[in-house]
């Protein structure tokens, strides 16, 4: 909890830097109540209680085998292999007084082959790839390539062979074919929004205002890909630049060090001994699960990886079933349904535990993902004063992006974020008052943060946000290299 110390100067620091940035009246803007950094714990529900977790047989209506949600259930219910996410259908266009300034969207990519880690020791079937492509290359100044494309082949004499799949044509991981369309039609989608409904962004691909960034993990340039010609048909077959940082210090992956919030996470979390974090491994009918699951897949019963967390088994099954593949078999039972639920249940559970249920989750997410929240305060900031021409920036990140963005702004119901799971915020300017006020969009509608400071995080001051932020990571996220630092 050491970075709660720096409440007073960050709270200073904001007043100035928000009464500056206002261009007309200030004194009529309500101004947000001094920043409240504590830790509040989510709303309890079936996802974190534990009994409902181990005992229960369903997985609460949420879908995982198909990215098409139904027409029957509300598009916001949980879907893993394609999340909601802002689109026409649903989107609430607010007071016509308020107009919209600054658009920052940032999701997990879209469905993907699993990785290789999680791949059983030896699969039944092919998994193959043949339906889309891979490309792979650069050029020099004058802009000359090949666009090299890659043919995944197996040697027939190369006497070793990889695990997992045979014969397959695909990367552990790529996205899949279906997944480049859901990141196109994520794209369309969010354009339906800020160009159909908003006439905020341009007809037309303007590099200079619209800004795409991913992470050095290639499956999110597969995706930005898709995201841009959703966007702007016109963009196929053309240069997009998108912005990554280096290698081990990318701020959106998250990659830069920070062993503090390592050591935090592991002294709860994956591979600790806390008995609150135990309890859900430990409990009988998790041991006959992973027994059950282990002697249908071949894998290794003392395999640490794939029994200190449901991870490897989550991804596993329900990668399979959002490509409708079959489960799979051993030589006299399957995977059953039960099993899969059951896997399932207990994965959310620990993605809420990690993340929000136990007390030192803030303090970890913080420490590990304040440089992305402080970019973000700052990208606010520059579109307030008018000394910047970006109006939208995209960010194409991972899972434990979104659930350390989750964790620090404190959602009231956590969940393992699947596959294109979407966090929007909004900077709009009341044009009566000339007040600033943010709406941070979670699957396509309001976010609500058990933190009372922020709350449903509906077009509330500006402040609110960038105080918070700033007392969390401190302006221009000086606070983190402390807290990322070991003691
Ligand atoms: C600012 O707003 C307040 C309250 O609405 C009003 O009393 C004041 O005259 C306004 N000042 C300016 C400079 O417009
Ligand atoms: C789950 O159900 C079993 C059998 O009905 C019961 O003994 C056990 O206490 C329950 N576990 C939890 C955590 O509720
Ligand atoms: C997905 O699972 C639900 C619930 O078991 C089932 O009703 C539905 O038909 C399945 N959809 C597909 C595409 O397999
Ligand atoms: C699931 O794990 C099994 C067992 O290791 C492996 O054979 C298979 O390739 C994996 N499948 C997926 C989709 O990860
Ligand atoms: C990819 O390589 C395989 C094996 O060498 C070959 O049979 C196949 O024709 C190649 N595919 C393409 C598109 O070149
Ligand atoms: C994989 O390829 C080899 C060599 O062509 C073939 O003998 C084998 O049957 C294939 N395995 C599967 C599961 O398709
Ligand atoms: C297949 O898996 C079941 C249940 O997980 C197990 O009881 C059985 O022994 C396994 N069969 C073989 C041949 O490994």
């Amino acid at each position: 909890m050491r970075h709660f110390g720096s409440v007073a100067v960050a709270a200073l620091l904001l007043g100035s830097s928000w009464t500056t940035a206002q261009s007309t009246n200030t004194t009529s803007c309500p101004t947000a109540p001094p920043a409240d950094l504590n830790w509040y714990p989510p709303t309890k529900t079936v996802v974190n209680d534990l009994e409902s977790v181990l005992n229960g047989t369903n997985i609460y209506g949420y879908i995982f085998n198909s990215s098409t949600t139904p027409l029957d259930v509300p598009y916001s219910t949980y879907n893993w292999c394609n999340m909601p996410h802002t689109r026409a259908n649903e989107y609430i266009i607010p007071d016509p007084d308020f107009e919209l300034r600054y658009v920052e969207v940032i999701h997990r990519h879209h469905k993907r082959t699993p990785y290789a880690s999680n791949t059983f020791p030896q699969e039944q079937y092919p998994w193959l790839c043949n339906d889309e492509s891979l490309y792979y290359y650069a050029a020099p100044s004058d802009n000359s390539a090949a666009q090299i494309v890659w043919n995944i082949s197996q040697s027939p004499l190369n006497p070793f062979k990889p695990t997992g799949f045979p014969n397959s044509t695909c990367q552990f991981p790529q996205i899949t074919a279906g997944g480049l369309l859901d990141s196109r039609q994520h794209g369309a989608d969010v354009f339906s929004v800020y160009h159909d409904l908003l006439s905020f962004l341009p007809s037309t691909f303007d590099a200079d205002r619209i800004f795409f960034r991913v992470t050095n993990n290639v499956i999110t340039s597969q995706v930005a890909a898709q995201v841009a010609v959703g966007m702007y048909p016109s963009l196929d077959s053309h240069t997009v630049p998108v912005t990554v940082q280096p290698v081990n210090v990318d701020s959106l992956e998250p990659q830069y060090p920070c062993p503090a919030s390592e050591s935090l996470y592991s002294s709860y979390g994956v591979g600790s001994t806390d008995p609150a974090w135990l309890a859900h491994l430990t409990a009988p009918s998790t041991t006959q699960l992973f027994a059950r699951l282990d002697a249908l897949s071949g894998v290794n019963p003392s395999d640490t990886a794939w029994h200190a967390w449901f991870d490897h088994y989550f991804d596993n099954l329900s990668a399979r079933l959002c490509h409708d593949k079959p489960l799979p078999c051993n030589s006299s039972v399957c995977v059953s349904d039960a099993m899969t639920e059951s896997v399932f249940r207990r994965g959310i559970y620990e993605y809420s535990y990690i993340y929000r249920d136990n007390p030192h989750s803030l303090s970890a997410s913080v420490a590990s993902y304040g440089v992305w929240l402080a970019e973000l305060a700052y990208n606010i900031r520059t579109a307030m004063a008018g000394t910047s021409n970006v109006v939208y920036r995209h960010n194409v990140a991972h899972d434990g992006s979104m659930s350390r963005l989750l964790s620090m702004l404190q959602v009231d119901v956590m969940v393992w974020p699947g596959m294109g799971s979407e966090v929007v915020f909004e900077l709009w300017r009341r044009k009566s008052s000339g007040c600033w006020v943010v709406r941070v969009l979670w699957k396509g509608v309001v976010l609500r943060s058990s933190n009372p400071g922020l709350g449903a995080l509906d077009m509330v001051p500006v402040g609110a946000l960038l105080g918070y932020i700033d007392g969390l990571v401190g302006v221009n996220a000086r606070e983190v290299p402390g807290l990322c630092a070991e003691s």
